[in-house]
């Protein structure tokens, strides 16, 4: 498993697939446990991350670290990756045409790790997977799609100057991580939205 997600990264790294290749310094490849229950993603690497090719490793991923740990969870036990895996130019949002050509990489992720859940952090990536729009409406929600489950919450660079999502963000993890020690459990969830297709 571990070798198998290695080979994606390395594809990533050297990745020309798209535009962002010509602006990016690193490619950002997911990090994180093989093993996790869970994959967090994304939008796409920012400044630090493009610099040092590893994924919320900026302000928004030290919001993300304190978040899990409030909820008792240590970064290293989860896996974490992009829609994105190339820093778009000034951080603008990734176009249609560069989240589809990645999308291949995390569609690998996912069946690679196997997660029981896939949290999904913000409306960028709720529009991506879900085809989702109004995260505020919907965030804290599971939605299932092709039989796999998905947690909606909100970016958590979205925390930053907004002092009250500090605390949704909190609890949406929180909420989350009991979801996923029912699942463990084999305890059947209530799923918010289904989509057919
Ligand atoms: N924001 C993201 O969406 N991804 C990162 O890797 C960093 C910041
Ligand atoms: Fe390849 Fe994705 Fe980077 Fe585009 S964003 S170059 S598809 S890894």
């Amino acid at each position: 498993m571990g070798k198998k997600l290695e080979i994606v990264k390395q594809n990533v790294i050297k990745c020309t697939k798209c535009d962002l290749s010509k602006t990016r310094t690193n490619s950002v490849p997911g990090k994180g446990n093989f093993q996790s229950d869970v994959i967090f993603v994304g939008e796409a690497p920012g400044k630090n991350e493009d610099k040092n090719g590893e994924p919320f490793i900026g302000i928004a991923g030290k919001k993300l670290t304190v978040a899990l740990e409030e909820a008792g969870v240590s970064r290293d036990e989860i896996y974490i990756t992009n829609i994105v895996k190339c820093r778009p130019p000034n951080n603008r949002v990734p176009s249609n045409i560069e989240r589809n050509t990645c999308q291949e990489y995390l569609k690998e992720e996912i069946s690679i790790i196997k997660p029981k859940i896939i949290c999904i952090l913000g409306n960028t990536v709720f529009n991506s997977i879900l085809g989702g729009s109004e995260i505020t409406k919907f965030r804290g929600k599971i939605a299932r799609k092709n039989n796999i489950l998905y947690f909606i919450t909100i970016h958590p660079a979205a925390t930053i100057y907004n002092q009250k999502l500090v605390s949704v963000l909190k609890e949406d993890i929180v909420k989350l991580f009991s979801l996923i020690r029912e699942l463990k459990n084999s305890k059947d969830i209530t799923v918010d939205i289904e989509y057919t297709s």
